[in-house]
């Protein structure tokens, strides 16, 4: 059975319709230099009981697509523990040297208990950047205006980029062109980027999403692999993807010509 519902070949990037694990336990190794990936954050509950009773993993699909929500966001903390635990650990045959880094998007509450999972796999804990948002969130009191990140080293990390603080400063993706419920916005995926990888080299994200890591790759001349479980955010991937590759060859074609 092959490891993927579906697989594009667009340009630099390589896209994958399937489970992140699946895919990555099946494909040959990437070569990577980095993963960039912004996981489910299931932090829906206060509490495990909360969460399952709040939406429950049985969820149906079309249910989902009605409240335009994406699947694996109602897993109780163990299961999202296995989840990036599997990931980290699958990473290591597709990192392309020993300096490859991992960032994964998380929230504040999970912090404590997904970073013990992923150091299992035998990664090193780097930092932990902080999206400023710039912006307050909804409610009172100590309104939320960040989000966090975990990142991580196979051993001793390779960076290309000097430029940036461990609190990133960057607007949200505006809530009426965002093409996905959680899509982060392209300034703050390209900060990741340049400062994780050097033009050329390989990207993968296996919650691709709307595929927002991808266009931010492309955008910097970097290679990208990405693997995204919904066929309807697979297809809006896809499709910003096909832009970004077409924008990225037009810029190139231009730069050629003036040569
Ligand atoms: C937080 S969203 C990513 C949004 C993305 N960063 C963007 O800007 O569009 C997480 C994505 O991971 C996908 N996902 C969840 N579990 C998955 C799994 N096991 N394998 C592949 N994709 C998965 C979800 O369908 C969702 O689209």
């Amino acid at each position: 059975m092959p490891a993927y519902l579906r697989k594009e070949v667009i340009g630099n990037a390589t896209l994958y319709l399937g489970d992140a694990l699946t895919v990555m336990a099946g494909i040959e190794p990437l070569k990577a230099a980095a993963l960039i990936g912004d996981p489910p954050y299931c932090s829906g509950g206060f509490s495990e009981a909360a969460k399952r009773q709040a939406k429950g993993q049985g969820l149906r699909s079309e249910t989902l697509r009605e409240i335009e929500w994406f699947g694996g966001d109602n897993m109780t903390t163990a299961g999202l523990q296995w989840l990036l635990r599997g990931v980290a650990v699958l990473f290591k045959q597709h990192a392309d040297s020993q300096g490859a880094t991992v960032t994964l998007f998380c929230d504040w509450r999970m912090i404590a208990m997904l970073a013990p999972a992923i150091e299992s796999a035998g990664l090193r804990w780097q930092a932990m950047p902080v999206w400023d948002k710039q912006a307050l969130g909804l409610g009172t009191g100590f309104r939320a205006q960040h989000e966090c990140m975990l990142h991580f080293a196979i051993a001793t990390p390779e960076y290309h980029s000097a430029r940036f603080g461990n609190v990133i400063r960057s607007p949200r993706a505006s809530a009426t062109t965002r093409e996905h419920p959680t899509e982060k916005p392209l300034q703050l995926m390209r900060s990741l980027v340049e400062v994780q990888t050097a033009p050329g080299e390989l990207i993968l994200d296996p919650f691709m999403g709307g595929g927002s890591t991808g266009v931010a790759a492309l955008d910097l001349d970097r290679r990208f692999v990405g693997i995204e479980h919904d066929p309807v955010h697979f297809e809006t991937a896809c499709r910003r993807i096909e832009e970004a590759s077409r924008q990225s060859r037009l810029l190139l074609g231009e730069g050629a010509e003036a040569a």
